[in-house]
């Protein structure tokens, strides 16, 4: 658009739509400019053309009716982000900032097509206070109201709330759930900090950090600052693409170190029917998860963390499997 032009919408928004109409009816004019800024859904390839355009209609339903503080063109390309792959057993899209759940519930969707669960984290009370800072306090939503809206325009199922300050449910506590996609959304360089200390120990080769605030100065120094990720034990990321206010990051190499080939023993174990054993995943990247790969036992089952297995009722076998954080898997045959 001409230079000339944006100049006269943009003094007409501000001088006369912005005193007359409320924010949502301010964020549905805005559509008439922004809603172009889709575009990059329509490339999603793992899912089909019909479902594109669904996620682009469900989206624009979302910008009718649910008050946000992104555009299309930020958070469409944080959904193709996520939309490169289908999900990994166990993945998981990380949102940190989600105030009404607008940019949840775009996200939940492209989740829920793909296999990713959304795990949204939330003071719910509004941008942490920082003496000093502008946004202290700004941007409080209950956790009830997210809720309402991500069930009745996306997909809760897919989603996790989290709610706390990011100081008490991510930094020095780390998240260990395989990362894809970091949607980072909180207007403070404090949170960013947290956020990112909390996800990138299981960050996923070849994810994307995506950062909504990069144009806040101080928020833009700490993600530039290589100091910042040598201080998190990871390589410094590249900034591959910007939109707005909107940044994504990715890594080169490999973020998570393997420490040593993974293995679960024991290995090829007898149980009588009915009875247990423990298996136990060692080197890789902890923590391991377990499951049943097969079974002839007619039902047996093992638990997720503690790796206890039960055998069924009859006589047979079971293929159990460790898997690690970097999602390595090693099986063997109990029976
Ligand atoms: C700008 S809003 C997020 C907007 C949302 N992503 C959207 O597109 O509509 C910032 C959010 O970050 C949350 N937040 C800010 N600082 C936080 C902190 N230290 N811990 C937890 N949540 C925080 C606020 O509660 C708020 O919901």
């Amino acid at each position: 658009m001409p230079s000339f032009l944006k100049k006269i919408i943009g003094s007409v928004y501000r001088g006369w739509l912005r005193p007359r109409f409320s924010l949502i009816q301010q964020q549905r004019f805005k559509l008439l400019w922004t809603i172009w800024g889709y575009w990059p859904i329509l490339l999603i390839k793992p899912i089909g053309l019909k479902d594109r355009i669904r996620l682009i209609l469900r989206s624009m339903r979302v910008d009718w009716y649910v008050q946000h503080a992104h555009w299309p063109g930020e958070i469409a390309r944080v959904v193709a982000a996520i939309g490169e792959r289908k999900a990994r057993l166990g993945e998981v899209v990380v949102e940190a900032g989600c105030w009404q759940g607008g940019s949840t519930i775009k996200l939940s969707i492209i989740c829920d097509m793909l296999g990713y669960r959304l795990v949204v984290f939330d003071s719910f009370q509004g941008v942490e206070h920082v003496p000093g800072d502008p946004f202290s306090g700004k941007y409080s939503a209950a956790l009830d109201l997210v809720k309402k809206n991500v069930a009745m325009y996306g997909q809760i199922d897919v989603c996790e709330f989290v709610p706390g300050w990011f100081s008490e449910t991510l930094a020095g506590n780390t998240f260990q759930h395989p990362t894809q996609v970091l949607y980072l959304d909180c207007d403070l360089a404090k949170g960013t900090q947290e956020v990112l200390q909390g996800v990138l120990p299981f960050f996923v080769d070849g994810g994307a950090i995506t950062s909504q605030d990069y144009p806040i100065k101080a928020i833009k120094a700490l993600l530039d600052n290589k100091d910042t990720w040598r201080s998190l034990g990871v390589p410094t990321p590249v900034l591959v693409d910007r939109f707005r206010q909107l940044a994504i990051f990715r890594f080169k190499k490999h973020t998570v170190p393997v420490t040593a080939v993974l293995a679960l023993s024991p290995l090829l174990p007898t149980v009588a029917v009915g009875g247990q054993k423990g298996f136990s995943g060692s080197g890789g990247v902890a923590p391991y998860s377990y499951s049943i790969e097969a079974d002839t036992t007619g039902g047996a089952s093992i638990d997720r963390t503690t790796g206890l297995y039960t055998a069924g009722p009859t006589l047979g076998s079971s293929t159990v499997r460790v898997t690690d954080a970097t999602l390595v898997t090693v099986e063997t045959i109990v029976g």
